[in-house]
């Protein structure tokens, strides 16, 4: 990946060294398993005008009398409303799925399959006899099975539990931090204990379920995107959604380098705005289009290597 500019390369020492920095980190991490809140990101915005101390006073007064309104307590066990249910996004999902030079697709994040997944099942049912694979990959079991259950009428679509990547694949903390601090995104305006929660709740969740990274025959840990490569035999997908974990799109991307088309959900956030700065300088790579503030953000990149 000699393109990528060094403060986007993450910090990698070896296969297991990121979950280790992480442990070292969270030593907490393996031992909880609290709900983690989320809070509700449009409640924020009063706060980002006014210092950090005294936002951080506001805010423990506004807990403390239990005034601030929480978005639920969101763990993997629960089903989530779909989010990329309409608009351009969704319409462009489905589009260039059912192009006939379009046959290999991955989704990232496919949760229950009423959002993205949907705006695939639509675009192909009109097409029933195109040579498509879809594949579909989601960590949370609750979800997954609701996924597996929508998908099972179109034998097409292949709904995989697994996770994307390692644990040893997500970026050190600092790196967030650092992200946070510089204020790029929507997700500043989430106060970074609630950020480091989401990151803890992630690792741990992979760490309670081991089976979502396999071991290939040599022992490795292998990710949900390799043991589809390898088992379907695609080198390289036609088309990826990566809208996955918040902490793991560039990881995600370097694992599906040179993709024809690459759909970014939440691009103004931590998740993708790395891929999307890093594929805007890219030279085989053209925006297709994209809207930075509709929702957390989205783009559609188009790799000029490959044939239309
Ligand atoms: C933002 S939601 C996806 C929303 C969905 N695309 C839609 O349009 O409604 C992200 C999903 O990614 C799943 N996820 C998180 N980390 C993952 C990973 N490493 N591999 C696969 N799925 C993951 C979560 O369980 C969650 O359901």
């Amino acid at each position: 990946m000699g393109r990528v500019s060094q403060d986007l390369i993450r910090i990698k020492g070896g296969e297991e060294q990121g979950s280790k920095v992480s442990r070292l980190l969270f030593p907490e991490i393996r031992q909880t398993k609290k709900d983690w809140n989320l809070i509700d990101m449009r409640s924020n915005k009063i706060f980002l005008r006014i210092s950090n101390s005294t936002r951080s006073l506001i805010r423990r007064i506004y807990y403390f009398f239990g005034l601030r309104k929480y978005e639920s307590t969101e763990t993997y066990k629960e089903l989530i409303p779909a989010e990329i249910t309409a608009g351009k996004f969704y319409a462009l999902i489905g589009q260039i799925a059912s192009q006939s030079d379009v046959e290999t697709i991955l989704e990232i994040g496919s949760s229950s399959g009423e959002g993205s997944t949907r705006a695939l099942v639509e675009a192909l049912r009109s097409k029933p006899q195109s040579i498509k694979q879809v594949h579909c990959l989601e960590v949370s079991k609750e979800r997954h099975e609701k996924l597996a259950s929508y998908l099972k009428v179109d034998s097409r679509f292949y709904p995989h539990r697994m996770s994307s990547v390692k644990a040893s694949d997500f970026p050190p903390f600092e790196e967030i931090e650092l992200f946070h601090s510089k204020g790029h995104t929507k997700i500043s305006r989430i106060h970074i204990d609630t950020v480091k929660s989401w990151y803890k709740k992630d690792l741990q969740y992979l760490y309670d379920n081991p089976k979502l990274t396999p071991q290939s025959d040599r022992g490795n840990l292998i990710t949900g995107i390799d043991w589809i490569k390898n088992i379907y035999r695609i080198p390289i997908f036609d088309f990826v959604i990566i809208d996955g974990g918040e902490f793991t799109g560039m990881a995600e991307y370097e694992y599906l380098q040179n993709s024809k088309y690459i759909a970014l959900d939440d691009t103004n956030s931590f998740k993708n705005w790395q891929v999307r700065e890093y594929l805007l300088q890219h030279k085989s790579y053209i925006l297709v289009d994209e809207d930075i503030q509709e929702r957390n953000g989205w783009a559609i990149f188009f790799n000029t290597l490959h044939k239309i």
